[in-house]
């Protein structure tokens, strides 16, 4: 699949910090206005769909996830069926739908939403993974082929999309010559995280990638996303290996928690809004964001590096239910 569109992920520099400041634009990467970094993912997760001869694709996240509505629409372009099981951590209003589950809606894709009904998220993503797969099973026997895409498309084929996104970000640097020493961005399910320690390890750069949490983690979390790379590297044939030593993931930035505003986000969304007219968003990119800020800021990062922030998107968020943009537009 090729849905880059890619002409306006141009690097821009911005802002005097002491520092070189790029941003990598993947939140203009995609088919419809509302891109991010899934549809890096995407363009091999449905090839390897439309290849196994799907007609369904089921995927997974939050109610305001951008993994689902990304998945909706890229799948809505390839004239699959997207089906959705969606966790409402943040209760929607039925007559009031917002930003993702609104779009979501729009595409017409089915929609399964699971409440938490008092249990922890992960407990009720497994029960909606559960509910998916007798839902998959009740459509094949119907004649259909259905394809499960992971939560956040985190798997090896998903990741495989961010190791030539890498390898893109450093030609486009070469072609203004410069050589990143850092690269920050939001990480959740790893995916991303996995697909760019992937790729450096594959072209051999001397970047350090740095994943700034925005959601809570067990201790097993660095081993799957290890494990992930590993599989995304062995996905597009080559033979390196990557290990934990290879990863930089700092879960400091995204309290209070998952779609819950912090007010360092909310400060970096201002802020990038205001000097450069950037928008970043409450859940993901803003606290990405003001985790690079922080590291710049306390002197983490020398002074003088060159620092690319990758946007990953999910600027819909903006737009979403109060309790996930919080204060934003308060003075
Ligand atoms: C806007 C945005 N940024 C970052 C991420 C994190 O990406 P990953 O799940 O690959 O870690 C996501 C995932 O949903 C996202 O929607």
């Amino acid at each position: 699949m090729d849905f880059s569109q890619r002409l306006c992920t141009g690097l821009i520099s911005f802002l005097k910090m002491g520092v070189n400041l790029y941003i990598k634009r993947d939140d203009l990467t995609g088919i419809s206005q509302f891109g991010g970094n899934k549809i890096r993912k995407l363009e091999f997760l449905l090839a390897k769909a439309i290849k196994d001869g799907c007609d369904t694709v089921f995927t997974y996240g939050a109610t305001q996830s951008n993994h689902a509505m990304q998945t909706a629409t890229a799948c809505r372009k390839l004239g699959l069926n997207p089906v959705l099981y969606l966790v409402s951590i943040v209760e929607p209003d039925e007559n009031d739908l917002k930003a993702n589950l609104l779009l979501d809606h729009i595409l017409d894709a089915e929609i399964v939403i699971e409440p938490l009904n008092g249990d922890d998220e992960a407990t009720a993503d497994k029960r909606a993974f559960e509910k998916s797969l007798e839902h998959a099973k009740r459509l094949e026997r119907q004649g259909h082929k259905c394809c499960m895409i992971p939560v956040g498309g985190a798997n090896g084929a998903g990741s495989a999309g961010f190791i030539g996104g890498f390898a893109e970000m450093l030609c486009q640097m070469e072609e203004i010559n410069v050589s990143p020493d850092y690269i920050f961005h939001a990480s959740g399910s790893g995916g991303t995280l996995a697909g760019l320690v992937a790729g450096k390890k594959i072209v051999d750069s001397n970047a350090r990638i740095m994943g700034i949490g925005v959601s809570e983690k067990d201790n097993t979390y660095l081993n799957k996303i290890v494990a992930l790379a590993n599989s995304a590297i062995e996905y597009i044939g080559s033979n390196e290996t990557v290990t934990t030593e290879d990863f930089y993931y700092d879960s400091n930035y995204y309290a209070p928690g998952y779609e819950m505003p912090s007010e360092g986000g909310t400060k970096a969304i201002k802020e990038l809004a205001t000097s450069e007219g950037i928008f970043v968003d409450p859940v993901y990119s803003g606290k990405g964001f003001a985790g690079m800020l922080d590291y710049i800021r306390s002197g983490k990062v020398p002074q003088g590096s060159n620092v690319l922030f990758w946007h990953t998107g999910g600027n819909t968020a903006l737009f979403a239910e109060k309790e996930i943009i919080g204060g934003i537009y308060k003075k």
